[in-house]
């Protein structure tokens, strides 16, 4: 039963009962442990195992077929959201740095992802727009620069079909979520954006996640 800690986030899911559990449910298979396994001079800050598995199943809940991810890394997430795609779906992502960029297309082939799975290179603010004659989107993913949330966020509310989802990475902005700075604000801002049109929560992962549906028909 739920006491005061396990509630606070503090108890129950320990390193080695959070390893088993994605041990159990989102075992690596060649091409995820290679998007996984980052160069030492990539940052290893994608989305961990459990969480790559939840964003899978969510496309799949939805019969995703268009999607969108701002922040591909080295597409891990995306090789996540890619195989759950209904047959003839398309992933679009964005990147900012041509590095990782690069990586992501060749972790995308060596999945065998490439045809479906567009990497574009670019800041967000600048290539959504470019995006827009291919929706309206199932699913739209921000992962990316945390003070621009409540823009990412904004697009995707104008750019899903209703009913469609909209999830954000770092929901608890590494605990500086209330904080007055403008990553604070921006954060918060994308929270109450969401939930002001969506049916939304923030799944508790350990970075928080928050996820919207779109109201509307
Ligand atoms: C950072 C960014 C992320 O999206 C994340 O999940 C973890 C860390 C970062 O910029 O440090
Ligand atoms: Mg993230």
């Amino acid at each position: 039963m739920a006491d005061d800690d396990s509630r606070a986030g503090s108890r129950y899911a320990t390193r080695p009962i959070l390893d088993w559990c994605a041990q159990a449910h989102a075992p690596h298979d060649a091409a995820l442990a290679r998007a996984f396994a980052t160069p030492d001079d990539v940052p290893a800050i994608m989305v961990g195992p459990s969480e790559g598995r939840l964003l899978a199943l969510c496309c799949q809940l939805v019969g995703a077929r268009k999607v969108v991810e701002v922040g591909t890394l080295v597409g891990y997430s995306t090789i996540h959201m890619a195989r759950a795609l209904a047959p003839g779906g398309h992933l679009w992502s964005i990147e900012f740095e041509a590095r990782h960029a690069a990586i992501a297309r060749d972790n995308l082939a060596a999945a065998g992802l490439a045809d479906r799975v567009t990497v574009l290179e670019g800041a967000g603010l600048d290539v959504l727009p470019t995006l827009e004659p291919h929706g309206p989107f199932d699913v739209v993913f921000i992962d990316a620069d945390k003070v621009n949330y409540e823009r990412y966020g904004t697009w995707a509310l104008a750019n899903l079909r209703p009913g469609g989802l909209v999830l954000g990475d770092n929901a608890f902005l590494f605990g500086e979520l209330l904080d007055d700075s403008d990553r604070g604000r921006a954060m918060r801002a994308f929270h109450q954006l969401v939930a002001n049109h969506c049916d939304s929560v923030n799944i508790p992962t350990p970075d928080g996640l928050v996820l919207g549906i779109k109201r509307g028909s």
